[in-house]
């Protein structure tokens, strides 16, 4: 079968920067640090983020980029032992299921995007009633805002990889890059940001070995680079071979982590600014505010705060946050819908239209138990199974690949790799350290 592929490296890492990048990074990872303490979190973040998240998202893309399969396929054929292949199989059936219920949550926080972007439009012409209709927390209006996301997310994935997803990832990163920086330096000039600073980069070492943020960050930081659900596995399989694949990893590190990071300096500085315009940012248990709506309700009171252009800042800002999000979305529709397509000859359309309103399916049941369901989601994908299968990914390239066949696969695009830092601690890395530690992880996690 003719598989698509990515017209350049560039493209390609636009394209998984375009992933990587989403809701996890402007929604997730501020919320989190606000929650688990501000500068701890983010230090144990990027630890995470840079030890086991970026050897798992090498293990995905060479396995990936090998096989040039979806992640079943993928992890069978590396096998030869019957009992390792039912294993890789296993593996990414439970890959499937994982990103299916991630999309669920995911496209529920995407409509709440397309609907603070709608807010200002609706105003300005003077629906104010519409306006407040789709900021208020409700289950109708979370309905129809998820509905008109996936089906934004559905129309992508039918048009195949190249068309798709290239052309949306293209003009973002650039542009949210922009914003960002504009934002954070707008907001440091305003009154209580200092503050915000503080708690964001000054570090209280002593929270860092708290179990429950060690586990946060950890999910964080595999949600944050879309790890362990077979995205990055099968965005590798499109990629040409002879692109430097460690040299993309970290590319697609860089700009996930960079984006995080300035994510934080923004909302962590606009949390004290609020404050100070009287929005009240201590729980009744004296810790900071967190939940899904933090940014809705921290973010437009800073856009208010401009003035006249702050409508249009507040639009530009959820414009964009809506593409960062399709851009993530089509990537993990896109784990079952090839699965699909190659596994079960289904057309590309047939099987978007079918899994996407099954998805949909599951966004509903979620929206309609939204306190019963929408963490508990969170906290079994992001959580642990995420960890788990990246867990299994990895042991796969360490003991199942064989050596020589990952070597071959990444001379192709660096003949010199066998010399390389990255070729000394990799193989030694994905074997054990990674494995080890996520496994202890975990396992404190469920202990304490
Ligand atoms: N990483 C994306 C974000 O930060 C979300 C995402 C896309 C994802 N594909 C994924 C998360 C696969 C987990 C697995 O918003």
């Amino acid at each position: 079968m003719q598989r698509g592929q990515f017209s350049s490296t560039f493209t390609f890492v636009l394209a998984a920067a375009g992933s990587a990048v989403g809701l996890g990074n402007i929604w997730g990872f501020p919320t989190n640090a606000a929650e688990n303490g501000g500068a701890g979190f983010l230090l144990m973040y990027l630890i995470l983020a840079f030890l086991l998240a970026y050897p798992a998202l090498m293990a995905e893309l060479i396995i990936g980029r090998h096989t040039r399969a979806n992640m079943v396929m993928a992890l069978d054929s590396i096998a030869t032992r019957q009992s390792a292949k039912k294993l890789g199989r296993l593996t990414g059936y439970a890959g499937m299921v994982t990103a299916s219920l991630i999309l669920s949550f995911y496209a529920i926080v995407a409509g709440w995007m397309l609907g603070s972007m709608a807010e200002p439009v609706a105003s300005f012409f003077g629906f104010e009633a519409l306006g407040a209709w789709l900021t208020a927390f409700g289950t109708a209006r979370n309905i129809i805002l998820t509905s008109l996301f996936m089906l934004l997310t559905g129309l992508i994935i039918n048009a195949g990889v190249e068309q798709g997803i290239e052309k949306w990832s293209r003009r973002l990163m650039p542009s949210l890059l922009i914003l960002l920086i504009a934002l954070i330096a707008y907001v440091l000039t305003r009154e209580g940001a200092t503050d915000g600073l503080r708690h964001y980069l000054v570090p209280d070492f002593s929270q860092m070995t708290n179990p429950d943020l060690i586990v946060s960050a950890l999910g964080q930081a595999f949600f944050s680079m879309s790890l362990g659900v077979g995205t990055m596995l099968i965005y590798g399989s499109y990629i040409r071979s002879d692109a430097n694949l460690p040299m993309v990893g970290s590319l697609v590190t860089l700009a996930d982590t960079g984006i995080a990071f300035l994510a934080g300096l923004l909302v962590l500085p606009a949390m004290f600014v609020a404050q100070n315009l009287g929005v009240a940012i201590y729980g009744d248990d004296g810790s900071l505010i967190g939940g899904p709506n933090l940014i809705f309700q921290v973010l437009p009171t800073l856009f208010e705060s401009m003035g006249g252009v702050g409508f249009l800042v507040g639009f530009a800002f959820f414009v964009l946050m809506s593409i960062a999000a399709v851009t993530s979305s089509i990537s993990l529709l896109e784990v079952p819908v090839s699965y699909a397509v190659e596994n079960h000859n289904m057309s590309r359309k047939r099987a978007t239209l079918w899994l996407s309103s099954a998805i949909f399916a599951l966004s509903v049941a979620i929206c309609l138990n939204f306190d019963a369901l929408f963490d508990a989601v969170i906290s079994l994908t992001t959580e642990w199974a995420q960890p788990l299968i990246s867990m299994l990914i990895c042991l796969f390239a360490g003991w199942v690949f064989y050596r020589n066949s990952i070597l071959n696969e990444l001379k192709q695009g660096n003949p010199d790799i066998e010399h390389s830092l990255f070729w000394k601690l990799w193989p030694v890395y994905v074997k054990f350290v990674c494995p080890a530690l996520i496994g202890v992880i975990i396992f404190q996690g469920l202990l304490f």
